[in-house]
């Protein structure tokens, strides 16, 4: 079973010239999703986690199923406007621009550990957005973890300069 196999390369999606990897053929795929999930929490298994963060939307689905694993709460880090309650926010870096991403501010507690869950990092904006956000709220993030990794974008390098382990299970040259 690969999961590599298991991602579908969709050619000039969203425009022309990028190679859009899509995780839905993981996620349909009864024994590849329980394999990823199983692959992102295996070095936590048995650790204390109190919390799981993942980043919408990709992030919400493989990050559900990993706090179910790690019985650890989840936490949802949206993009700007969606949340009800009170909010701090924090703005990223996009290809072109930048976007914001917000979380309840009581979603993690001073001290808490975090595990920060997406489908995949690319440029590590997104990713950083969020880690910079648990970080000001005073969590304390474990690891970043993603299924996929586009190394030539340097996104796993960024985060673990910001001092977070990350974990990648396939990656992809040439993105
Ligand atoms: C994609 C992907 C990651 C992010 C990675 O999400 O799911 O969240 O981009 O890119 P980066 O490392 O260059 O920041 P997207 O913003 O397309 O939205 P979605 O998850 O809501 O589909
Ligand atoms: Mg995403």
């Amino acid at each position: 079973m690969s999961l590599r196999a298991a991602i579908r390369t969709i050619p000039d999606f969203p425009k022309k010239g990028i190679l859009f990897r899509d995780i839905t053929t993981l996620l349909g795929d009864a024994r590849a999703f329980r394999k990823a999930v199983d692959e992102l929490v295996q070095p936590w298994a048995g650790t204390k986690i109190d919390k799981v963060a993942g980043i919408e939307a990709r992030g919400f689905i493989l990050g559900g199923a990993v706090a179910h694993q790690l019985s650890a709460g989840f936490v949802p880090i949206r993009k700007k406007g969606k949340l009800p309650h009170e909010t701090v926010s924090m703005s990223y870096t996009l290809e072109y621009g930048t976007d914001e991403i917000e979380m309840h501010v009581d979603a993690v507690a001073q001290g808490e550990r975090v595990i920060l869950v997406d489908d995949l990092i690319a440029t590590g904006g997104t990713a950083e957005g969020a880690v910079r956000l648990l970080q000001k709220m005073g969590a304390e993030i474990v690891a970043a973890c993603f299924v996929i990794d586009l190394p030539d974008l340097g996104g796993a390098s960024k985060i673990e300069a910001l001092g977070v382990p990350v974990r990648t299970l396939v990656a992809f040259d040439g993105h």
